[in-house]
């Protein structure tokens, strides 16, 4: 039998922890840019892309979370944090119509503030219906980090120009984070928690471009100081609700399932680590994806859209089955 070289053991052991943090985050940027740079534009976008749209709920049904289901976990996290940080957006959105110094353009139509009020309103609904069908445990972790959100979220509306840097970077996060195909790959499923998501998505495509063209025209050169402050902010954001997430598989996971979801988690978090990095340095040169890449994008989510749900996101309306 062949014996493991000491020279090779004594390599593996002198790894730490953060040598395969560097080496995530690293892996994560490149595949990012690697998918997207092709596609990306340094030309004013033209906007709005989105529709004002209306979500329907006529058949209410209790959503009860699969803690055997990764994403599930890490969706739901996401849903929570989402409720406030979307009433942000709103706010410092209104803030940067109201003060756009670049009269030249129209902002009227802008769907960004009326998409992301409703976002905030039917992840609040998706959100108590979650934690009213949970069980003791998990429904306290759910309203510990609820509390916790709206209370340290709502805090920073008395720093505006931090969370335009913020929203522009998150925003730009959710573009780049998945392709259009993976998002349907992890979120498989016909029903409602699946549905809520992909709608959300789809409107994230939509309206990422309006957050960032404001955010570069309203802060003009004190743009870099505002991403360079907001980019920490939102890797603490991101941080705590993977943390919670981290206590939820600890405590819920099926024992078999919980070393591969925290190992699956901590590489998410460098996943979005190389995210926050990458939309801060194409915030800092006024990059952005193209519209051609954007207008693809939509036009194939709208097909698997189409044909999961049988129901089109060309029409005003989105039905959605929860209570
Ligand atoms: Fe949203
Ligand atoms: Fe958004």
């Amino acid at each position: 039998m062949e014996m493991v070289s000491p020279t090779f053991i004594n390599a593996i052991s002198t790894i730490k922890w953060w040598h395969i943090t560097i080496f995530l985050i690293s892996v994560h940027f490149i595949k990012a840019i690697y998918l997207r740079v092709k596609y990306l534009s340094t030309r004013v976008p033209v906007l709005p892309k989105g529709t004002k749209r209306l979500v329907n709920y006529p058949n209410p049904k209790p959503v009860i979370i699969d803690f055997s289901n990764y994403y599930e976990i890490h969706y739901t996290f996401f849903s929570i944090l989402l409720v406030p940080y979307e009433k942000n957006v709103l706010y410092v959105d209104d803030l940067m119509h109201e003060n756009n110094p670049d009269k030249t353009t129209d902002t009227k139509d802008y769907v960004l503030r009326y998409q992301e009020r409703l976002h905030s309103y039917i992840h609040n609904k998706l959100n108590l219906s979650i934690i009213k069908n949970s069980n003791f445990c998990s429904g306290i972790i759910f309203k510990i980090f609820k509390g916790f959100c709206e209370i340290a979220i709502h805090g920073f509306v008395f720093f505006p120009n931090i969370v335009s840097g913020m929203v522009a970077n998150f925003e730009q996060c959710f573009y780049f984070i998945e392709g259009v195909e993976s998002f349907f790959k992890i979120l498989p499923n016909n029903n409602a928690f699946c549905k809520v998501f992909l709608w959300h998505f789809y409107e994230e495509i939509e309206h990422n471009q309006e957050s960032s063209y404001l955010f570069l025209v309203y802060q003009g050169t004190w743009k870099y100081f505002y991403i360079l402050l907001s980019a920490p902010l939102v890797f603490s954001m991101l941080l705590i609700t993977i943390t919670f997430q981290l206590i939820t598989i600890i405590f819920m996971t099926p024992i078999i399932w919980k070393i591969p979801f925290l190992l699956k988690s901590f590489n998410h978090l460098c996943q979005w680590i190389a995210m926050i990095i990458l939309s801060a340095l194409l915030l800092f040169f006024n990059i952005n994806a193209s519209d051609e890449v954007i207008n693809k994008d939509l036009a194939l989510f709208r097909k698997l859209f189409q044909e999961r749900f049988k129901e089109s996101l060309e029409g005003k309306n989105v039905t959605v089955n929860f209570e």
